[in-house]
């Protein structure tokens, strides 16, 4: 099965995973300290905090910006689950915002100002498989109202812009990211004092970790403030070493194939729109097309299935969940509703080269031909 992400993995991985086993030391030491500094090298920024998931960095950025109760958070319905629930675990409220228009699935900045109220704190901004949202844009929004901009930037590590929005950035090393360190994630933050508070809440909000404490020779530690076990492991940060030395370039390659699908799709299923039609900044996390009206997606999902291909959908917004409907009854986003419905994300990773890109382009457009002649025979 062609997969729609994989992850790439080999000896260097096993090499670096060996030398953690063997050194003694499992849990958050020296090589994490190490990834986070590489990690915010390549962002251009002075550090960054690695955790366990984007989900963890999330729920860090708000809780340490004193997101609270009484508090709204604007975010988009089109993305995954987690960057909602973030703003529920501090307790306050998200506030969902349509997108921009199907070529342009990112959150729409006249819809936010339709949504802003008094209480209105923050704003998720999700780099939708991994294209950037307009910064100039954003700021001048945020400015005008005081409002905190964090990143969700879980499909588009690698990027310099990234992390330079406004207060900080969320990264994913989950399995199907750019970059995998199994699970993990990190927090870019310009603020080093915003950034402090989230590396002290990372561990339980204590003044300092074991590593440090074995280093330092005493025992002694205070906990300051609430905090969390949202720590990386020596393990994951091993793995992270190793793949970001590649990052540059697998985003470069994704790239190349994002230009071969489009050229590819726009010959061969002229039906089907392909979002981002201009010309934007990207790590081409995913690659996310547009069914036509007439094909039945989940017959394009069987048929790409039966010839080995894999598809999933990004996303089901996350107002239509049944979680969030019953919090949230009554939300219409009639445009991200629209693009999810026939939103398809074929294969996109390193691994795929320009034969296999053929491959599933002449797989969608037999499985869209078979939709044309049901359709004309219906
Ligand atoms: C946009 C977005 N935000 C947040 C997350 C959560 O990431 P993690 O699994 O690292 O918590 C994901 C993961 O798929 C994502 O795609």
């Amino acid at each position: 099965m062609l997969l729609v992400s994989a992850p790439i993995l080999g000896v260097p991985e096993k090499l670096a995973l060996s030398k953690v086993i063997d050194s003694g030391w499992l849990t958050m030491g020296e090589r994490v300290r190490a990834f986070e500094e590489a990690f915010a090298d390549i962002h251009g920024a002075e550090d960054c905090v690695a955790v366990g998931s984007c989900t963890a960095a999330l729920h860090l950025i708000l809780h340490a910006l004193g997101v609270g109760p009484g508090d709204e958070v604007l975010v988009p319905s089109l993305t995954f689950v987690a960057t909602a629930n973030a703003v529920l675990y501090v307790g306050a409220t998200p506030v969902f915002v349509d997108i921009e228009s199907t070529d342009v699935p990112l959150m729409s900045i006249e819809e936010a100002e339709t949504r802003c109220t008094l209480r209105t704190k923050a704003v998720i901004l999700v780099h939708f498989a991994g294209y950037l949202a307009n910064r100039e844009q954003w700021q001048r929004f945020a400015r005008a109202r005081g409002l905190h901009i964090i990143e969700d930037a879980a499909h588009a590590p690698g990027l310099r812009e990234v992390g330079t929005f406004g207060a900080a950035a969320a990264f994913s090393f989950y399995g199907n990211k750019n970059l995998t360190t199994a699970e993990g994630g990190a927090v870019i933050a310009r603020d080093p004092a915003l950034l402090d508070r989230i590396r002290q809440a990372r561990g339980h909000g204590m003044t300092t970790g074991t590593h440090q404490r074995l280093n330092s020779r005493t025992p002694q530690y205070d906990v300051t403030m609430l905090g969390f076990n949202y720590r990386m492991d020596e393990l994951r940060a091993a793995i992270g070493l190793v793949q970001l030395e590649n990052l540059q370039e697998w985003n470069e390659i994704r790239r190349i194939l994002a230009v071969l699908y489009r050229r590819l799709i726009a010959e061969r299923c002229p039906a089907v729109t392909i979002p981002f039609a201009e010309p934007r900044t990207s790590a081409h996390h995913i690659m996310p097309i547009l069914l036509p009206r007439y094909a039945t997606r989940q017959a394009i999902i069987d048929e790409l299935r039966t010839q080995g291909i894999q598809t999933t959908i990004h996303y089901p917004p996350v107002h239509q969940m049944t979680f969030y409907r019953r919090l949230f009854p009554n939300t219409n986003l009639p445009r991200t509703e629209d693009f999810a419905q026939r939103e398809l994300t074929i294969p996109l990773h390193p691994q795929i080269t320009s034969p296999v890109a053929e491959a599933v382009v002449t797989a969608l457009a037999t499985a869209l031909d078979g939709c044309a002649r049901a359709g004309t025979a219906a």
